[in-house]
């Protein structure tokens, strides 16, 4: 590999998701291994801003694999979305000597290095990192696998008190606007209805299916509902709302936050944060830039990152046709 690249920093930003640890790792260990100097920028595009750069070498990321979070923080900076705060952002990478930048986050960090790349033509690579899994071009986002696994355990633990008490819980997940947590979660724990943004369900059909529950003899029930979802009323008053309708019903509203954030990256997470920052420093070698890596049918591939950001990746409908069948 031939280049000019000489001195990378990488970043953490937006959301932090279990997994970006190892892909700092990933990140820092290829440049070592390349023999590039590789520099941590702490709290994403704030720390750009002020100039909150540390040089890691192959040791200062020992041990982090398995750890959650992200050790070089993570912000979501109002001041880079100003051309003020951009044109500070530029001058601490030049002060630097820095050559590239590798952003791991979503969509929020990825329209930011868009913009970033349009202005200044600075070399940029993307590594989707949220447990969202709402970047179009690749399959699986980093934390998007922990994240579900975590659901999955919280659902079973809330079902065993829904199941003892007869009761319906409604439990709340994240995704932003996007449903795969949910969906995905939703069919792990056999849940017996799942309210996402990309399916308007609509109120009357959710009572309906409800009705239809408790008639073919189930005496409690599980509906993941994801933060997203349009159905027109907060999982609060949707509670109330089914309560007043359906008095058969006893409902409670479980809400499980920011803990689907935490924890110890799964060895999926793990690996694919290993494969993505490997391929992102040998992109940057590569003399490729504006790009996202991602993990796309079984390869680690590269997207422009203009499309990640403005693309679309659907849902599997037929994950939602399969959780109607299984939940009779
Ligand atoms: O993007 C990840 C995410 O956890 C979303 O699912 C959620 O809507 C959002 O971040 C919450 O962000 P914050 O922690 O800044 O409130």
């Amino acid at each position: 590999m031939t280049s000019q690249i000489k001195k990378i920093a990488v970043m953490t930003s937006g959301g932090d998701a279990p997994g970006m640890n190892a892909c700092i790792r990933a990140v820092v260990r290829s440049c070592a291994y390349y023999h590039i100097e590789c520099f941590g920028i702490y709290r994403g595009y704030q720390g750009l801003i002020e100039g909150d750069f540390k040089q890691f070498n192959a040791r200062s990321v020992h041990h982090i694999i398995h750890k959650g979070g992200t050790i070089l923080k993570t912000a979501r900076s109002k001041e880079f979305r100003t051309k003020e705060g951009r044109k500070k952002a530029y001058k601490n990478l030049k002060d630097n000597k820095i050559d590239a930048l590798i952003l791991i986050g979503g969509d929020g960090t990825f329209t930011g290095g868009m913009v970033f790349y349009q202005e200044y033509n600075f070399p940029i690579i993307g590594i989707p990192g949220t447990i969202d899994n709402d970047i179009f071009g690749t399959n699986y986002t980093i934390g998007y696998d922990t994240a579900l696994n975590t659901v999955i355990d919280a659902i079973d633990k809330i079902r065993d008190t829904a199941s003892s008490h007869s009761r319906l819980i409604l439990v709340e997940v994240m995704g932003k606007d996007a449903g795969f947590i949910a969906l995905n979660a939703g069919v792990g724990a056999g849940a017996e209805e799942i309210l996402i943004p990309e399916e308007k369900l609509g109120l009357k059909r959710l009572l309906q299916s409800l009705k239809r529950s408790k008639r073919s003899g189930k005496s409690s029930s599980i509906v993941v509902v994801s933060e997203g979802d349009k159905i027109g009323k907060n999982v609060f008053e949707l509670a109330d709302y089914i309560e007043a309708n359906l008095p058969e019903y006893e409902v409670r509203v479980s809400v499980l936050g920011h803990m689907q954030r935490g924890g110890s990256p799964s060895c999926f997470d793990r690996v694919l944060a290993s494969k993505l920052g490997v391929r992102a420093v040998e992109m940057l070698l590569d003399k490729k830039s504006n790009i996202m890596v991602g993990f796309l049918n079984n390869k680690v591939v590269t997207v422009p990152l203009e499309k990640a950001v403005k693309g679309k990746h659907a849902i599997n409908e037929e994950l939602l046709r399969m959780s109607d069948i299984l939940s009779i």
